[in-house]
Order: C-alpha cells, then structure tokens, then sequence
C-alpha cells in the first residue's frame, strides 16, 4: 500500500472500525482494523441526552443495540448499559457504546489515525460540533496525526471551524451538489469525502484539479478502488479494507 502524498491519511481507511468483520463503531470494531493492517479508521460520533460524545451512527439505537428509542434522549449512563454487539454476531455480545473519550485511547493504544465524523441528531448540529472541538483539543493523543474531521453537516462543521481551525475538516457528500466548491470554502474544507455510488469521472477530475483533497466511501471491491485511485481519489473507507490494502495506488 502506498501512503497519500498529500496528506499523512493513508491510502485504506476502516470504515466505522472494520464494520465488515465486527459490529460497527465499538472497541471490538476499531481493534480489528487494527489487527487487519489499516492505519486509520473512520468512525461517527453524536451526544447522549446529557452532551457527552459517544460513538454511534443511528439517530436511534434499534439496529445496532439491544436499546429502544433515539440516542439523544438516553444519558451516557443508560446508553453504556447496552449490548451494541450481539446483534452482529452472539460473540461480540457485551461490547459496550464507546465514548470519545475511550475511543481516543484505544487510538492511542494501537497507534490508529481517525476520520471522525460528526453525526448529529437532529437539531443538536452546532452543538455537537462545538462538543467534539473542545473535548479533541484536551484529549487527542499528542502523540498521533492529527484526526480529520468530516460531516454532511454544515453547520457542525462550521463549529468545528469556529472552535477548533487546526483540524483538518472534510465535507461529506451523496450526490455531488453544483455548489460544492462554495460550499466547501466557506466551511474551509480541505477535503471532499464523496460517496463512490454517485462520484463520475468528471467530477473526481474537478475536485482534485481544485485542489481539494478526494476520499471516497463506501468502497468495498477491489475493482471499484482502482477506478477511484485512477481518477484521482487518495484514500478509500471501506467497510473490509483488507481487501484493498495490497492495491498499489502506482498501478491501480
Ligand atoms: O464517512 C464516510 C461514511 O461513513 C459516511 O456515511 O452513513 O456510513 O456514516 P455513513
Ligand atoms: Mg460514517
């Protein structure tokens, strides 16, 4: 595998841990990306009804949990009595909703870079993006690359602008919308992260002739990566990133 020139972000990134292999977004997820060879992982974060920051990509917690109802009207207390891992398979039973907090330190323990994206619940975008920004500038580990930060959200990502500059911050998009370039300077985004359903040729082409950084998600087969490095992507999220790890980005 061959690192992304323009950034120290690795050419595979985990997706939500290795949400392929072990249930997303938990301890047991980002351990196996680790275990795989992936140097970075993305992952999602949003608050418990209290405002602590916590690892999870639903509004509500149906899938991925033993748990009812929505994630922001449970406190941190409730929400870490729950099973968010027997639903994927009865041997992760037990892994708990992590919090930033912890997340931060399995990072440090395993020596992972993150894409951290912030997923609001609904009405809780600045908010949110506020939470992350204060609590990264006390506790990310010194010693890793600093974390890209990454949201459909605008707004959340114009609070992380707001309180936090030094990240590095990327806008997610579905479909690529006529105003992005706008959008991404007013956010002061040095990133795209594009959805690899949607993404043409042309518009790959676009964003990295702008000078933006290209990442795509989610990119689970080996043939759909190369067509993306080819058109000018430098990392890749995938949900198995041990499939595309042996790609050479030389001769994709
Ligand atoms: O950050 C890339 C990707 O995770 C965005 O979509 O819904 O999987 O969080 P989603
Ligand atoms: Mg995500």
């Amino acid at each position: 595998m061959t690192e992304s020139l323009e950034t120290a972000v690795p050419a595979v990134i985990g997706h939500r841990g290795a949400a392929g292999h072990a249930p997303e977004n938990t301890v047991a997820s980002i351990s196996r990306a680790a275990d795989l060879g992936v140097r970075w992982v993305e992952f999602d974060i949003k608050l418990s009804a209290d405002g602590e920051v916590v690892v999870f990509h639903d509004d509500k917690l149906n899938r991925t949990t033993n748990g009812r109802g929505a994630v922001a009207k449970h406190a941190l207390i409730d929400l870490r009595q729950l099973d968010a891992g027997s639903w994927f398979k009865p041997r992760f039973a037990g892994e708990r909703v992590p919090t930033l907090s912890e997340m931060l330190e399995v990072l440090a323990a395993r020596g992972l870079g993150a894409n951290i994206e912030i997923k609001p619940s609904p009405g809780r975008y600045a908010e949110t993006g506020a939470a992350i920004a204060r609590l990264l500038k006390a506790e990310w580990p010194a010693a890793l690359t600093p974390p890209v930060i990454s949201s459909f959200m605008p707004t959340s990502l114009a609070a992380v602008r707001d309180h936090a500059p030094e990240y590095e911050r990327a806008l997610l998009v579905f479909a690529l919308p006529g105003d992005w370039q706008a959008r991404a300077h007013r956010l002061g985004c040095a990133a795209l992260h594009c959805s690899q359903e949607y993404l043409t040729e042309r518009q790959a082409k676009a964003i990295t002739a702008a000078g933006f950084v290209l990442r795509c998600y989610t990119v689970n087969h080996r043939l759909t990566a190369r067509k993306l490095y080819r058109w000018g992507a430098s990392s890749l999220i995938s949900d198995y990133p041990d499939r595309l790890l042996s790609i050479e980005l030389a001769t994709a």
